[in-house]
């Protein structure tokens, strides 16, 4: 799918948020500034969220709750071991209930290898490419991939 632009992103993440049911694992693949945190702020806005989305790459993770819903953002790319995330507790929120959205899955071992819905985000010429394999059976990520 051709996104052209910042708001054209987060456009889509908004209307995409819909399809985030409570345990939704979601991965994000793509470049250094290739725009995983921009749509991860467009799926956070598209939940209701009103406040500024931090990139955690140095946090590594940044926690939300919206609506009694908890909602993981990761960034991975700093991970040099997986067993460093065992450590600090991130199986736990792979549970029936928290939405996990993580940006470079493949630095987290087996973690999370098995998502809902597995993003890759892509540079073109004219903006960013954004691709997605679902995992699951569910046909709302296709019903709502217009902008
Ligand atoms: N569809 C788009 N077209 C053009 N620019 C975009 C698009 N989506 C995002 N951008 C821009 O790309 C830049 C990088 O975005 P972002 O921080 O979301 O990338 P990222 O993939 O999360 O990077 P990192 O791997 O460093 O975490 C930002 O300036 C953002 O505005
Ligand atoms: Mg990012």
């Amino acid at each position: 799918m051709r996104v052209v632009g910042e708001s054209e992103m987060v456009a889509l993440g908004r209307r995409w948020a819909r399809c985030l049911q409570p345990g939704t694992v979601a991965s994000f693949r793509g470049d250094l500034g290739a725009g995983k945190t921009t749509l991860v702020r467009g799926l956070l806005e598209g939940l209701g969220y009103k406040g500024i989305v931090r990139s955690p790459t140095f946090t590594l993770i940044e926690s939300y709750t919206i609506a009694d819903i908890s909602i993981h953002h990761f960034d991975l790319y700093r991970v040099e071991d997986p067993e460093e995330l065992e450590l600090i507790g991130c199986r736990d929120y792979l549970n029936n209930q928290d939405i996990c959205l993580v940006e470079w899955p493949d630095k987290g071992g087996d973690l999370f290898s098995s998502p809902a819905i597995a993003f890759e985000i892509s540079h073109t010429k004219e903006g960013r490419d954004v691709a997605y394999r679902l995992f699951r059976d569910d046909p709302c990520w296709t019903e709502n991939e217009g902008l």
